[in-house]
């Protein structure tokens, strides 16, 4: 009942009356009242005038299923969402519901973690209702070597989505981290199931700062809020990058990947340019010439010979 008193007073242009509301809805006005409470508690700022009625004057900032859903419009993703306020990790419980069989397309939203993880066994730092931590589910065709490919995609799926939301110049580092102004603004990080030539399904957990403040984060990482100075709505970024997924993963099961790779070297911040990387124990570096069709970043060393880099960090030298 929540949802359609909500419904109700998201669409008015004016007070809806408690009649109205009454009449609509099949319910008394005690009712409506035990009912707006409840959404007042669960942050939804709603007032009440005598004789005029019930309006809608400010939304949770939460990335509630009920304010992600209404105009996200996509086929796959954020079918259905699953809302938390504080757990250890979105991508465990989104491992969990892909071992029992959930849809494609899943989203595990977390308002903050206690043990946000990242790569290369990395903490990330998630605190609460600031930035948005989710875990996407997808059954993708492919082999197990493809999935560095689903990272990429992401990658360019959230960079394109932080651009058209905020105006901010927002770049990638190979292979998945998102900068902005030389500084970490977001992460991706995938985990997958797997048999030995199948995938059978791939987490992809998308952790961003959005109204953090830098003190709260590790060095050398900002927020979008640092950068352009003001507050940003998760809600509308969140379901900006829903949609930019969707975008892009329709494009890679129709196309291939040669049209990703191509939106992503144009984002990059990595190719062109001198780089130290720490890969198999060793520090190799080289001008970062390109990125195959794996993902892997090829890397031309002062010898002239071309490594193929899988993994790793890297530090822009110039
Ligand atoms: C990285 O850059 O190292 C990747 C960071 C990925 C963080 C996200 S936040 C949502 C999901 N849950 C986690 O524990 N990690 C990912």
């Amino acid at each position: 009942m929540n949802k359609k008193i909500l419904a109700l007073l998201r669409n008015a242009t004016a007070y809806v009356s408690g009649e109205e509301i009454s009449r609509q809805l099949d319910i008394s006005r005690s009712a409506i009242w035990k009912h707006v409470q409840e959404l007042r508690q669960e942050g939804y700022e709603i007032i009440a005038v005598p004789h005029l009625g019930y309006e809608l004057v400010s939304i949770p900032d939460q990335l509630l299923p009920e304010e992600i859903s209404p105009g996200l419009n996509t086929k796959i993703m954020g079918r259905e969402i699953y809302h938390y306020d504080m757990v250890p990790s979105s991508m465990d419980i989104a491992m969990d519901l892909a071992i029992k069989g959930c849809k494609e397309g899943v989203v595990v939203f977390a308002e903050g973690q206690y043990k946000g993880r990242g790569r290369l066994s990395r903490f990330w730092s998630s605190p609460k209702n600031k930035g948005i931590y989710f875990s996407l589910i997808l059954r993708p065709k492919i082999s197990p070597n493809e999935c560095p490919k689903l990272t990429l995609l992401s990658a360019v799926a959230v960079c394109q989505a932080i651009r058209q939301i905020t105006g901010l110049e927002c770049f990638i580092k190979w292979p998945n981290d998102l900068i902005i102004d030389n500084k970490k603004v977001g992460g991706i990080l995938t985990e997958m199931n797997a048999d030995t030539d199948m995938v059978r399904f791939v987490v992809i957990g998308i952790g961003i700062n959005v109204n953090t403040s830098e003190s709260l984060l590790p060095v050398k990482s900002t927020s979008l809020k640092e950068q352009s100075g003001e507050r940003i709505s998760r809600i509308e970024l969140a379901r900006e990058i829903l949609k930019q997924l969707e975008r892009e993963y329709i494009l890679f099961q129709k196309e291939g990947f040669k049209t990703i790779i191509e939106k992503w070297k144009k984002l990059s911040a990595t190719l062109g340019h001198r780089i130290r990387v720490h890969f198999r124990k060793e520090y190799i570096e080289g001008q970062a010439l390109d990125i195959d069709e794996q993902g892997a970043l090829l890397l031309k060393k002062d010898s002239g010979h071309i490594e193929r880099i899988t993994a790793g960090d890297i530090l822009k030298v110039r």
